[in-house]
């Protein structure tokens, strides 16, 4: 039995984490998608609405849950009993910014990061991007799950999509 915990910040889930969790649920045993602090970054949703976002978006994927994790992944892969972490490339940027966190978690307790190669037509999708669209008035709702497209021009103050015209 083989548990993978797919980890990010998740600000918010888009069409491209649902791809990377769909398929490491295909993989392994079980998956826990771990919504996470990154320190480098300012979120824009607090981390219970993110966590309740990626809940809704996978409610009905077999074998797949969504836990908050408020200190180190490793203690929280070791907490669930994963030996496995899942992250999504969509480029060589990517791995750039994956690579030291893939060695580091390794480096403090041995749990494995496995690579998914994300699905091309999904290659520009990053919250970040998607946020930014968002904030200039942009549709984003083919980017992201139902109900996100809302909650994120609610937390950026913008109208919605229907009150615009
Ligand atoms: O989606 P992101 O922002 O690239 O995900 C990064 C994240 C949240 C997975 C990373 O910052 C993280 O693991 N945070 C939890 C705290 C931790 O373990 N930090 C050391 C990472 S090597």
């Amino acid at each position: 039995m083989t548990i993978a915990v797919c980890p990010g910040s998740f600000d918010p889930v888009t069409l491209g984490h649902l791809d990377v969790i769909r398929r490491a649920c295909a993989m392994f045993d079980g998956v826990v998608v771990a919504v996470a602090h990154n320190s480098t970054k300012q979120s824009l949703l607090p981390a219970d609405l993110r966590v309740d976002l990626a809940r809704a978006a996978l409610a009905g994927v077999d074998g797949v849950r969504v836990e908050l994790v408020t200190g180190l992944l490793t203690d929280f892969c070791r907490d669930v009993g994963a030996t496995v972490v899942v992250k999504g490339l969509r480029g060589g940027a990517d791995f750039d910014h994956e690579q030291p966190m893939a060695l580091m978690n390794r480096h403090l307790s041995g749990v494995e990061t496995v690579f998914v190669v994300g699905d091309p037509a999904l290659a520009h999708v990053a919250s970040s991007l998607v946020k930014d669209v968002a904030r200039h008035g942009g549709p984003i709702g083919d980017l992201v799950p139902d109900g996100v497209e809302a909650v994120v021009r609610e937390a950026l103050g913008i109208p919605p999509a229907h009150e615009k015209e």
